[in-house]
């Protein structure tokens, strides 16, 4: 394609930044293949030097994706770029994306480093990661405020020292459209080896800006863009992937470039990050809301249904709404479940762990008859994320009565051990984590929870999501079944099992 727009996708890791966003490596990889499957070009898959899991799920994605150029984040220092160049041996195409503060406030307050040095670093940091990949990009943290004639000077090093990607961070969110747009511009005109670079923009979403800020950066030459599903991120996000793409698309007569990406698989991509990570997504989001399509206003629907384009600038079924079909039921066998799984990225390890994923499969038809995607990916979550766990939920029993306390008794295997504890209160969710909470020794703080139905239909499965913070250090939890209050107990001891289980992770930008 000409005038392609290269799509960076960052959910692997600017959006794990997000607190509560992290993921497993089994869930990067399961993410990762969708992108894949989407067609996105570079997958930004970890901070490899982060912690030993981080390194892992990079080299987990690695393995995993072919199409799709894999990148490690790495900061402009030795250990990182070597961690980084390890965890991608095995990609068929990798890429090295090395950054250091430019901005003076992060040059003096956090890096304590004179603008020299930084200018040192960087050079010295490309030239180390060239000698493990010929693709290294090269971000300069906090450019939208950085003083314009130091980002020159640094980025035309950056270019000579070996960097081919220049990536334009607008780190805090703080820049406006035009002002973003102009500085593509004028740092593509005035940087002397800037046509041997791609420009890229990375925007943050502070003032809800971020997907503004991109496309200007484009309609001035970024020939890249960094986002994420969901817009997903630390603080208010990043630019979101989908509607980068979306307006693209659909206003081909304003830009002049288009992606590469099939945009029928955006929806999973949507739901897929939105369960693993718990991140709900709102209704009226574009795209991706369940509202975006819907049309209530009945001089709406009348319009749409005598001409749709009266109302409607894109057709729902671009994005992957509508294809929702009905793919399993009770009567489905073992080769249609398998196929189904297969065409969602998931891989599994044995026979035995296909029959065991079946069995759970032909459990949750028996309770509930239409079985769609977005089932089997809980399941499927469920599935990974419970072997691994150190607190089992064996079973609750909940007794409700209008205007009286509500009792509930939890039995749970801790280490392979039964405990029983029963609270009553005056709510049914509260009872159950009451009595959670009595068999373990840790005071949570649950800072969210919300119930959402999974498809449609009262017999719908019921995903509760909750997030957790203990000594400092937030996790979220989910959980899904026909029944809400089982559904709560199992985000909650999915929660406190990622709370005993998370390690120390460095963190990029600290
Ligand atoms: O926002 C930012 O500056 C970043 C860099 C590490 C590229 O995420
Ligand atoms: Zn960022």
């Amino acid at each position: 394609m000409s005038n392609k727009l290269i799509i960076f996708d960052t959910t692997l890791r600017d959006g794990e930044q997000s607190p509560g966003a992290s993921m497993t490596k089994d869930e990067k990889v399961r993410i990762a293949k969708v992108l894949e499957k989407m067609r996105v070009d570079v997958i930004e898959a970890g901070f490899a030097v982060a912690s030993q899991g981080d390194f892992e799920a990079v080299q987990a994605v690695a393995n995993a994706v072919r199409d799709s150029t894999i990148c490690s984040l790495a900061r402009a220092l030795d250990k990182d770029i070597d961690r980084a160049g390890e965890a991608l041996k095995n990609a068929r195409s990798a890429r090295i994306h090395t950054f250091i503060a430019t901005s003076n406030i992060h040059m003096k307050m956090k890096l304590r480093m004179s603008p020299a040095q930084v200018v040192a670093q960087a050079v010295h940091s490309i030239k180390r990661a060239r000698k493990w990949s010929d693709d290294v990009e090269f971000s300069p943290e906090d450019a939208g405020r950085s003083d314009k004639d130091f980002l020159c000077r640094i980025i035309e090093a950056a270019i000579k020292a070996g960097a081919n990607t220049i990536n334009i961070p607008d780190t805090v969110g703080y820049n406006i459209p035009h002002q973003f747009g102009q500085m593509i511009k004028s740092l593509i005109e005035r940087i002397p080896n800037a046509d041997k670079a791609i420009f890229s923009a990375h925007c943050h979403n502070d003032l809800g800006l971020a997907v503004a800020n991109s496309l200007s950066a484009v309609m001035n030459g970024a020939q890249q863009v960094e986002c994420t599903i969901n817009g997903l991120g630390e603080r208010a996000g990043n630019t979101s992937l989908e509607e980068v793409v979306m307006a693209i698309r659909t206003r081909q007569d304003v830009f002049a470039c288009d992606t590469n990406i099939d945009t029928t698989h955006i929806l999973s991509a949507s739901r897929l990050v939105s369960s693993v990570t718990g991140f709900i997504v709102q209704p009226n989001k574009a795209i991706v809301g369940a509202n975006a399509f819907a049309h209530e206003a009945g001089i709406h629907q009348d319009g749409v249904l005598k001409y749709r384009e009266t109302y409607e600038i894109m057709r729902a079924e671009e994005v992957g709404w509508n294809a929702n079909q009905l793919v399993l039921g009770k009567h489905s066998g073992r080769n249609a479940f398998k196929a189904r799984l297969t065409e969602l990225g998931v891989v599994f390890a044995d026979e035995a762990s296909l029959n065991d994923a079946f069995e759970r499969f032909k459990e949750l038809a028996d309770k509930k008859h239409q079985i769609f995607d977005e089932d089997l990916q809980i399941l499927i979550s469920e599935i990974q994320t419970q072997s691994s766990e150190t607190i089992k939920l064996v079973s609750l029993r909940v007794c409700t009565d209008t205007g009286k306390k509500n009792t509930a008794t939890v039995v749970l295997s801790i280490d392979g051990e039964q405990k029983t504890a029963t609270a009553s209160t005056s709510g049914a969710v509260d009872a159950t984590f009451s009595a959670i909470n009595s068999m373990i020794d840790m005071d949570l703080n649950l800072q969210l929870y919300s119930v959402s139905n999974v498809t449609q239909g009262t017999d719908s499965l019921g995903e509760v999501n909750v997030r957790l913070e203990y000594g400092g250090r937030i996790v979220s939890g989910q959980g899904a079944d026909t029944d809400i209050i089982t559904a709560s107990a199992k985000a909650y001891i999915h929660g406190l099992n990622k709370m005993l289980a998370a390690t120390h992770r460095a963190h990029p930008q600290v």
